[in-house]
Protein backbone atom coordinates (compact mmCIF):
# COMPACT_ATOMS: atom_id res chain seq x y z
CA UNK A 1 0.00 0.00 0.00
CA UNK A 2 1.33 3.58 -0.61
CA UNK A 3 1.84 5.50 1.93
CA UNK A 4 -0.94 7.67 3.12
CA UNK A 5 -1.14 11.63 2.78
CA UNK A 6 -2.70 14.01 5.13
CA UNK A 7 -3.62 17.89 4.62
CA UNK A 8 -4.21 19.95 7.96
CA UNK A 9 -7.08 21.47 7.75
CA UNK A 10 -9.33 24.11 9.93
CA UNK A 11 -12.49 22.41 11.36
CA UNK A 12 -15.63 24.83 12.21
CA UNK A 13 -14.43 25.17 15.57
CA UNK A 14 -11.25 26.97 14.41
CA UNK A 15 -9.13 23.97 15.70
CA UNK A 16 -6.60 22.10 13.36
CA UNK A 17 -7.49 18.41 12.53
CA UNK A 18 -5.74 16.16 9.68
CA UNK A 19 -7.59 15.00 6.83
CA UNK A 20 -6.47 11.61 5.00
CA UNK A 21 -6.27 12.39 0.88
CA UNK A 22 -6.69 8.60 0.02
CA UNK A 23 -10.10 8.29 2.53
CA UNK A 24 -11.32 11.85 1.95
CA UNK A 25 -12.22 11.81 5.98
CA UNK A 26 -11.40 14.33 8.70
CA UNK A 27 -9.73 12.29 11.73
CA UNK A 28 -11.79 14.96 13.96
CA UNK A 29 -14.53 17.59 12.43
CA UNK A 30 -16.66 20.38 13.63
CA UNK A 31 -15.12 20.43 16.80
CA UNK A 32 -11.81 19.43 16.45
CA UNK A 33 -9.25 16.81 17.84
CA UNK A 34 -9.11 17.49 21.94
CA UNK A 35 -12.51 18.34 22.15
CA UNK A 36 -14.05 15.23 20.27
CA UNK A 37 -11.08 13.28 21.88
CA UNK A 38 -12.41 14.63 25.73
CA UNK A 39 -16.22 14.72 24.73
CA UNK A 40 -16.72 11.52 22.92
CA UNK A 41 -14.28 9.35 24.69
CA UNK A 42 -12.16 10.30 27.60
CA UNK A 43 -15.49 10.94 29.87
CA UNK A 44 -17.68 8.30 29.16
CA UNK A 45 -15.20 5.97 30.13
CA UNK A 46 -15.30 7.44 33.88
CA UNK A 47 -11.15 5.90 33.79
CA UNK A 48 -10.93 7.03 37.05
CA UNK A 49 -13.79 6.04 38.88
CA UNK A 50 -13.45 2.82 37.17
CA UNK A 51 -9.83 2.27 37.91
CA UNK A 52 -10.32 2.55 41.53
CA UNK A 53 -12.49 0.18 41.71
CA UNK A 54 -10.49 -2.44 41.58
CA UNK A 55 -7.03 -0.62 42.54
CA UNK A 56 -5.08 -3.91 42.22
CA UNK A 57 -5.04 -4.88 39.10
CA UNK A 58 -4.20 -2.66 35.90
CA UNK A 59 -6.81 -0.97 34.47
CA UNK A 60 -6.21 -1.75 30.34
CA UNK A 61 -7.40 0.54 27.74
CA UNK A 62 -7.43 -0.50 23.87
CA UNK A 63 -7.07 2.96 21.81
CA UNK A 64 -7.88 1.57 18.55
CA UNK A 65 -6.20 4.07 15.31
CA UNK A 66 -4.11 5.29 17.18
CA UNK A 67 -3.94 7.88 14.16
CA UNK A 68 -2.56 11.34 15.17
CA UNK A 69 -2.31 10.43 19.02
CA UNK A 70 -5.26 12.94 20.23
CA UNK A 71 -7.04 10.36 21.83
CA UNK A 72 -4.41 8.92 23.50
CA UNK A 73 -3.12 12.30 24.57
CA UNK A 74 -6.44 13.29 26.01
CA UNK A 75 -6.18 10.17 27.73
CA UNK A 76 -2.62 10.76 29.22
CA UNK A 77 -3.91 14.44 30.25
CA UNK A 78 -6.92 11.97 32.87
CA UNK A 79 -3.97 10.48 34.43
CA UNK A 80 -1.84 13.94 34.40
CA UNK A 81 -4.56 15.38 35.98
CA UNK A 82 -5.82 13.13 38.54
CA UNK A 83 -2.50 10.87 40.12
CA UNK A 84 -3.91 7.57 41.34
CA UNK A 85 -2.01 4.62 42.48
CA UNK A 86 -3.49 2.04 39.87
CA UNK A 87 -1.69 0.58 37.48
CA UNK A 88 -2.94 1.80 33.79
CA UNK A 89 -1.75 -0.12 30.37
CA UNK A 90 -2.69 2.06 27.19
CA UNK A 91 -2.54 0.56 24.38
CA UNK A 92 -2.51 2.16 20.90
CA UNK A 93 -2.81 0.40 18.01
CA UNK A 94 -2.21 1.10 14.27
CA UNK A 95 -1.26 -0.37 11.30
CA UNK A 96 1.42 2.49 10.54
CA UNK A 97 2.51 6.11 11.76
CA UNK A 98 2.21 8.01 9.35
CA UNK A 99 -0.70 10.17 10.78
CA UNK A 100 1.40 10.74 13.92
CA UNK A 101 4.55 11.65 12.31
CA UNK A 102 2.83 13.90 9.73
CA UNK A 103 0.72 15.56 12.68
CA UNK A 104 4.01 15.99 14.69
CA UNK A 105 5.61 17.83 11.98
CA UNK A 106 2.39 19.68 12.70
CA UNK A 107 2.38 20.35 16.34
CA UNK A 108 2.23 23.98 16.52
CA UNK A 109 -0.48 24.28 14.36
CA UNK A 110 -2.53 21.16 16.06
CA UNK A 111 -1.82 22.62 19.77
CA UNK A 112 -2.35 19.11 21.32
CA UNK A 113 0.99 17.81 21.66
CA UNK A 114 2.20 20.90 23.77
CA UNK A 115 4.06 19.97 26.69
CA UNK A 116 3.92 16.31 25.61
CA UNK A 117 6.53 16.54 22.56
CA UNK A 118 9.52 14.74 24.45
CA UNK A 119 7.50 11.80 25.48
CA UNK A 120 5.41 11.41 22.17
CA UNK A 121 9.07 11.17 20.25
CA UNK A 122 10.22 8.25 23.15
CA UNK A 123 6.77 6.36 21.83
CA UNK A 124 7.66 6.90 18.64
CA UNK A 125 11.01 5.81 19.01
CA UNK A 126 10.98 2.81 21.53
CA UNK A 127 7.47 1.83 21.28
CA UNK A 128 6.85 2.38 24.58
CA UNK A 129 7.14 4.92 27.18
CA UNK A 130 5.76 5.43 30.91
CA UNK A 131 3.87 8.55 32.20
CA UNK A 132 3.42 8.34 35.62
CA UNK A 133 1.29 5.60 36.16
CA UNK A 134 0.30 5.08 32.70
CA UNK A 135 2.17 2.63 30.77
CA UNK A 136 1.60 3.68 26.81
CA UNK A 137 2.66 1.06 24.16
CA UNK A 138 2.47 1.18 20.69
CA UNK A 139 0.89 -2.66 19.06
CA UNK A 140 1.35 -2.46 15.21
CA UNK A 141 0.07 -4.01 12.71
CA UNK A 142 -3.58 -4.81 11.41
CA UNK A 143 -6.20 -4.87 14.18
CA UNK A 144 -7.83 -7.49 12.88
CA UNK A 145 -5.14 -9.71 13.05
CA UNK A 146 -3.75 -8.26 17.11
CA UNK A 147 -7.10 -8.37 18.35
CA UNK A 148 -6.57 -12.04 18.65
CA UNK A 149 -2.83 -11.31 20.43
CA UNK A 150 -3.23 -12.68 23.93
CA UNK A 151 -0.04 -11.16 24.79
CA UNK A 152 -1.98 -8.22 24.69
CA UNK A 153 -4.12 -7.66 28.12
CA UNK A 154 -7.89 -7.67 27.29
CA UNK A 155 -9.32 -4.23 27.72
CA UNK A 156 -11.70 -2.51 30.37
CA UNK A 157 -11.69 0.33 27.97
CA UNK A 158 -11.72 0.36 24.06
CA UNK A 159 -11.86 3.90 22.11
CA UNK A 160 -12.98 2.81 18.74
CA UNK A 161 -11.68 5.35 16.00
CA UNK A 162 -11.10 3.80 13.41
CA UNK A 163 -12.21 5.46 9.39
CA UNK A 164 -16.20 5.02 8.65
CA UNK A 165 -17.66 1.92 8.01
CA UNK A 166 -17.91 3.26 4.55
CA UNK A 167 -14.15 3.48 4.31
CA UNK A 168 -12.62 1.26 6.99
CA UNK A 169 -15.37 -1.42 6.75
CA UNK A 170 -12.86 -4.18 7.69
CA UNK A 171 -12.93 -2.99 11.33
CA UNK A 172 -16.51 -2.64 11.75
CA UNK A 173 -17.97 -6.40 11.06
CA UNK A 174 -19.44 -9.28 13.60
CA UNK A 175 -16.45 -10.86 13.62
CA UNK A 176 -13.80 -7.78 14.72
CA UNK A 177 -16.37 -6.74 17.67
CA UNK A 178 -17.20 -10.79 18.48
CA UNK A 179 -13.37 -11.35 18.55
CA UNK A 180 -13.62 -8.20 21.12
CA UNK A 181 -16.30 -9.58 22.97
CA UNK A 182 -14.40 -12.80 23.33
CA UNK A 183 -11.17 -11.28 24.63
CA UNK A 184 -13.33 -9.36 27.27
CA UNK A 185 -14.91 -12.27 28.30
CA UNK A 186 -16.95 -11.43 31.77
CA UNK A 187 -15.21 -8.34 32.72
CA UNK A 188 -16.94 -5.10 32.13
CA UNK A 189 -16.00 -2.86 29.57
CA UNK A 190 -16.76 0.24 27.72
CA UNK A 191 -16.65 0.79 24.33
CA UNK A 192 -16.86 4.05 22.64
CA UNK A 193 -17.52 5.11 19.21
CA UNK A 194 -18.61 8.63 16.69
CA UNK A 195 -21.14 5.97 14.89
CA UNK A 196 -24.37 6.46 15.56
CA UNK A 197 -25.72 4.39 12.64
CA UNK A 198 -28.29 1.20 13.23
CA UNK A 199 -25.70 -0.93 11.16
CA UNK A 200 -23.07 -0.93 13.24
CA UNK A 201 -25.31 -1.14 16.20
CA UNK A 202 -27.04 -3.86 15.00
CA UNK A 203 -23.35 -5.38 14.24
CA UNK A 204 -22.09 -4.91 18.11
CA UNK A 205 -25.21 -6.62 19.45
CA UNK A 206 -25.05 -9.43 17.19
CA UNK A 207 -21.52 -9.49 18.65
CA UNK A 208 -22.50 -10.21 21.97
CA UNK A 209 -22.73 -6.27 23.11
CA UNK A 210 -25.03 -4.28 24.69
CA UNK A 211 -25.30 -0.76 23.53
CA UNK A 212 -26.69 2.42 24.39
CA UNK A 213 -27.07 5.93 23.32
CA UNK A 214 -24.02 7.99 23.64
CA UNK A 215 -22.77 11.46 24.35
CA UNK A 216 -23.58 14.05 21.43
CA UNK A 217 -20.24 15.73 19.65
CA UNK A 218 -19.60 17.86 17.17
CA UNK A 219 -23.40 18.13 14.61
CA UNK A 220 -24.32 14.49 16.00
CA UNK A 221 -27.20 14.84 18.64
CA UNK A 222 -25.84 10.73 20.18
CA UNK A 223 -22.99 8.69 19.47
CA UNK A 224 -22.88 5.37 20.86
CA UNK A 225 -21.79 3.23 24.11
CA UNK A 226 -20.92 -0.34 24.25
CA UNK A 227 -20.63 -2.56 26.82
CA UNK A 228 -19.73 -5.80 28.37
CA UNK A 229 -22.98 -5.87 30.69
CA UNK A 230 -25.86 -3.85 31.03
CA UNK A 231 -25.13 -1.96 34.07
CA UNK A 232 -22.82 -0.05 32.58
CA UNK A 233 -25.37 1.61 29.91
CA UNK A 234 -27.14 5.05 31.41
CA UNK A 235 -29.12 5.04 28.36
CA UNK A 236 -29.49 1.36 26.76
CA UNK A 237 -31.44 1.44 23.40
CA UNK A 238 -35.23 0.28 24.30
CA UNK A 239 -37.09 -2.59 22.90
CA UNK A 240 -39.06 0.16 20.61
CA UNK A 241 -35.65 0.99 18.88
CA UNK A 242 -35.89 -2.05 17.09
CA UNK A 243 -39.16 -1.15 15.08
CA UNK A 244 -36.51 1.41 13.36
CA UNK A 245 -33.98 -1.94 12.76
CA UNK A 246 -37.42 -3.34 10.55
CA UNK A 247 -37.67 -0.72 8.75
CA UNK A 248 -34.03 0.28 7.72
CA UNK A 249 -32.68 0.06 4.38
CA UNK A 250 -29.20 -0.91 5.82
CA UNK A 251 -30.07 -2.67 9.03
CA UNK A 252 -26.98 -4.66 9.29
CA UNK A 253 -25.25 -6.65 10.89
CA UNK A 254 -22.13 -5.82 8.76
CA UNK A 255 -20.11 -8.65 8.23
CA UNK A 256 -16.81 -8.99 6.27
CA UNK A 257 -19.03 -11.28 3.28
CA UNK A 258 -19.62 -14.60 4.62
CA UNK A 259 -22.87 -15.53 5.60
CA UNK A 260 -26.38 -15.13 4.38
CA UNK A 261 -27.44 -11.23 4.37
CA UNK A 262 -31.08 -11.19 6.20
CA UNK A 263 -33.76 -8.92 5.59
CA UNK A 264 -34.37 -5.98 7.85
CA UNK A 265 -37.56 -7.71 9.63
CA UNK A 266 -35.34 -11.03 10.21
CA UNK A 267 -32.99 -8.93 11.80
CA UNK A 268 -35.16 -6.90 14.46
CA UNK A 269 -37.13 -10.66 15.11
CA UNK A 270 -33.99 -11.88 15.50
CA UNK A 271 -32.95 -9.22 18.32
CA UNK A 272 -35.67 -9.43 20.26
CA UNK A 273 -34.01 -12.30 21.50
CA UNK A 274 -31.19 -10.29 23.06
CA UNK A 275 -31.36 -10.25 26.75
CA UNK A 276 -30.78 -6.54 25.97
CA UNK A 277 -34.65 -6.14 25.05
CA UNK A 278 -36.42 -9.72 26.54
CA UNK A 279 -36.24 -9.67 30.49
CA UNK A 280 -36.50 -13.64 29.86
CA UNK A 281 -33.19 -13.63 28.42
CA UNK A 282 -32.18 -10.81 31.10
CA UNK A 283 -29.73 -12.89 32.29
CA UNK A 284 -26.03 -11.72 30.94
CA UNK A 285 -24.87 -14.85 30.46
CA UNK A 286 -26.97 -15.74 27.77
CA UNK A 287 -26.03 -13.14 25.25
CA UNK A 288 -23.84 -15.13 23.37
CA UNK A 289 -25.53 -18.37 22.97
CA UNK A 290 -28.46 -16.53 21.85
CA UNK A 291 -26.80 -14.64 19.15
CA UNK A 292 -24.77 -17.43 17.44
C1 LIG B 1 -9.40 8.44 12.01
S1 LIG B 1 -7.80 7.83 12.26
C2 LIG B 1 -7.69 7.75 14.04
C3 LIG B 1 -7.59 9.09 14.73
C4 LIG B 1 -6.97 8.97 16.09
N1 LIG B 1 -7.76 8.19 17.01
C5 LIG B 1 -6.55 10.28 16.70
O1 LIG B 1 -6.90 10.51 17.87
O2 LIG B 1 -5.86 11.05 16.03
C6 LIG B 1 -7.96 6.10 11.88
C7 LIG B 1 -6.68 5.32 12.07
O3 LIG B 1 -7.02 3.92 12.02
C8 LIG B 1 -5.94 3.23 11.43
N2 LIG B 1 -6.43 1.94 10.89
C9 LIG B 1 -7.34 1.76 9.91
N3 LIG B 1 -7.50 0.45 9.66
C10 LIG B 1 -6.68 -0.22 10.50
C11 LIG B 1 -6.42 -1.60 10.70
N4 LIG B 1 -7.02 -2.54 9.98
N5 LIG B 1 -5.54 -1.94 11.68
C12 LIG B 1 -4.92 -0.97 12.42
N6 LIG B 1 -5.13 0.35 12.25
C13 LIG B 1 -6.00 0.74 11.30
C14 LIG B 1 -5.44 4.18 10.34
O4 LIG B 1 -4.12 3.88 9.97
C15 LIG B 1 -5.62 5.55 10.99
O5 LIG B 1 -4.42 6.01 11.57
Amino acid sequence: MDCESFQLIQVASGAKSLRSLRYNETFHPVVGPMIEARGLHVVQHRFIERAMKNPQIPFVIWDVGLGAAANAIAILEVFRDQEIAVPVELHSFDRNLEALDFALKHAAELGYFSGWEELVATFLKEGVVQFRNVTWKRQSGDFRERVFDLEIPAPQSVIFDPYSPASNPELWTVEIFSALRKRVGEAPCLVTSYSRSTSVRTTFLVAGWFVGKGAATGEKQETTLVASTLSLLEQPLERSWLERVAKSGAPGPLTNGMGEKRSATEVAEGLQEHPQFNSIHAKESKTKEILK
